[in-house]
């Protein structure tokens, strides 16, 4: 496909839902690329995965830095690889209302909850506690308020018998490492439609 959405993945730790989207991305004709992975830990698990992949890699702590600074140099670095979407897999760092007003719409986050239920962290362990029938994972827009904006795809589990939170998680892990590549990429296609100029018959001519 030509003119493929350029992507940036965010992540803070393991990185597995990172490696999903490149790794579905490079199975077959997908909407998006992938031309950043960043970090605010350059311990990050997840980063010796995005060097294998050969994908440029921007990773800086954030410690001691105050929030709208540190997300100035990630906005920096996101412009100069003319990034145009974000997926935020992982990404453990809440970002500043300034960075969120920058990027409006264009920031996806995949979250392990059935939004609106249970934002924030710890999310399998409340859910088991409080005796839910299903557990999942939400794909949804980034807004000011946390785990907030709107959900765009969401997979469903059952929570079974005597499940720990550990086991949930693993199940719910590989439903997400299904529902974000397939969300990001429909998404994508949707955004490209959008931006794409509409050609009237005269002008083909
Ligand atoms: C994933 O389960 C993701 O849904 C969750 O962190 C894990 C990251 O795993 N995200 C959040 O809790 C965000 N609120 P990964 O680094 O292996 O992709």
């Amino acid at each position: 496909m030509a003119d493929k959405v350029r992507v940036a993945v965010l992540i803070s730790g393991r990185g597995s839902n990172m490696v999903a989207l490149e790794e579905w991305n490079r199975r077959g004709e997908r909407s998006y690329e992938i031309v950043l992975i960043g970090s605010n830990d350059p311990e990050a698990r997840g980063l010796m995965a995005a060097k294998i992949f050969n994908i440029p890699i921007w990773a800086e702590s954030h410690k001691g830095m105050e929030r709208e600074t540190f997300d100035r140099l990630l906005d920096a670095q996101l412009k100069a690889h003319e990034v145009e979407v974000i997926a935020l897999a992982g990404y453990m760092r809440l970002l500043s209302p300034w960075f969120i007003g920058e990027w409006r719409g264009r920031i996806l986050n995949i979250h392990p909850s059935l939004l609106p239920d249970y934002k924030g962290l710890d999310t399998h362990r409340r859910a088991i506690l409080a005796g839910e029938l299903f557990a999942g994972c939400s794909v949804h827009m980034v807004t000011e308020e946390l785990d907030g904006g709107p959900v765009i795809a969401q997979a469903k589990v059952r929570i079974r018998e005597r499940e720990t939170p550990e086991m949930l998680a693993e199940r719910v892990l590989k439903e997400e490492h299904k529902l974000y590549p397939e969300a990001l990429d429909i998404f994508c296609r949707t955004l490209r439609d959008q931006l794409q100029p509409t050609i009237s018959s005269s002008e083909k001519k």
